[in-house]
């Protein structure tokens, strides 16, 4: 274990599992599958992009460890978390003849983890499979909890099944390849974490964000292990998504509802989802649930992290409209999720009216400040 390494324990009875975090565990991928006891074949699915830069240590580290490993290689991008990937992957394992002894694993960003975890969660009625995430999104999000799926052109995530992984290696050493852009998305659920479950957490994170954002080992792997250890404990009380797993979808409603009318090309996920946290922590204020001291907060740091706050051009209709096609939707009713403090979350439905009152005053508030928009 190297000096930072640390483990997040997922509890699920029969189907627990741990998450390690450490630099360098990039070429434990063989070590690691054969202290789990995996003697079968291996396939490694991942795209162009991270094979280039990741493949060679993951490759290596199985076959010293004696695996005969296959990489499976899908496009990158979402476009590639469709059927047709799942198919892909599918007929690669068909043809090379791997069968229930057999694991996957997943290397890449949520892309790769939904498609592979999809994938394998359906060949040969179910096969085991590892989560190398290599974004931070993947890392403290899509590699927890077991959602995997795909999208259908009529809904993204549409297709899909709960498949639980067997083991998730975080190695922080692959950030340092990723985009800006795809990192500082990835912080707005890190920052999404301590809004919902942590105000120490929060705090930590006001005081490191400069280091974060030059990520330094020791706040990267520390940030990083939280937002496990926070997702992991819902998923723990609510592995299906009933009720208490909902408080993972804060700054969802509004965010989901942005992507939809930026037709997902505008605003990265983890844009909107800053937007969102920002205007659902002020809509709370106005409700009643919270402080404007909450609202002053969160924004000041999710601007320091480089995320956007603002919900420019957009009318209340649309956005009203658009929030309606969100999942959170139960009988005709929004759900949306407010915070109370920094740290403690509550679910309320909420009134057309009450949220037209909200942002007929920011608008105009902001109108006569001379943005034009809501900020
Ligand atoms: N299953 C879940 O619970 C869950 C949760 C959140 C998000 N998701 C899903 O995750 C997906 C988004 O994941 P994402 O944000 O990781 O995007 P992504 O998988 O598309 O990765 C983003 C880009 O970064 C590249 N990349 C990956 N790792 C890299 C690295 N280390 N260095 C350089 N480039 C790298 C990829 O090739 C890709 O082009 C969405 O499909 C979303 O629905 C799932
Ligand atoms: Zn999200």
């Amino acid at each position: 274990m190297s000096t930072h390494e640390t483990c997040v324990k997922v509890s699920l009875a029969e189907r627990s599992y741990d998450i390690r975090i450490g630099t360098g565990l990039l070429s434990e991928v063989g070590p690691s599958l054969r202290g789990l006891g995996f003697s079968g074949r291996v396939g490694v699915v991942t795209n162009p992009v991270v094979r280039r830069l990741y493949g060679p240590a993951v490759m290596r580290s199985l076959r010293s460890a004696g695996y005969d490993a296959l990489a499976i290689v899908v496009p990158a991008g979402e476009r590639a978390k469709c059927l047709r990937g799942v198919w892909t992957i599918l007929d690669e394992l068909a043809t090379a003849r791997f069968e229930r002894g057999s694991v996957l694993v997943a290397l890449g960003g949520g892309v790769i983890g939904d498609l592979a975890g999809f994938a394998a969660a359906i060949f040969a009625r179910g096969l085991p499979f590892v989560q190398v995430p290599t974004t931070l999104v993947a890392q403290v999000d899509s590699s927890v909890g077991g959602k995997t799926g795909v999208n259908h052109p009529l809904g993204k995530n549409l297709i899909g099944a709960f498949h639980q992984p067997r083991l998730v290696l975080v190695d922080p050493r692959t950030l340092t390849t990723l985009p800006a852009r795809e990192w500082v998305a990835g912080l707005a659920e890190v920052i999404k974490y301590g809004m919902i479950a942590d105000d120490a957490f929060f705090a930590y994170l006001e005081q490191h964000m400069r280091a974060l954002l030059r990520l330094e080992e020791g706040p990267v792997i520390r940030a990083i292990t939280r937002s496990c250890q926070i997702k992991a404990s819902v998923v723990e009380e609510d592995e299906r998504e009933s009720d208490r797993r909902r408080i993972l979808n804060y700054g969802h409603t509004v965010g989901h509802a942005l992507e939809a009318l930026g037709g997902y090309r505008r605003l990265a996920h983890g844009e909107a989802v800053a937007i969102g946290m920002v205007q659902e922590a002020d809509l709370s204020r106005h409700l009643g649930h919270c402080s404007g001291e909450v609202v002053a907060r969160q924004r000041a740091l999710v601007s320091e992290a480089g995320l956007p706050v603002c919900l420019s051009r957009v009318t209340f209709s649309d956005l009203w409209a658009a929030m309606q096609h969100d999942k959170k939707v139960t009988q005709g009713r929004v759900y949306c999720v407010l915070p109370e403090r920094i740290g403690a979350v509550t679910i309320a439905p909420l009134e057309r009216s009450a949220v037209k009152q909200w942002f007929d005053q920011r608008h105009r508030k902001h109108a006569t400040e001379g943005s034009g928009g809501v900020t």
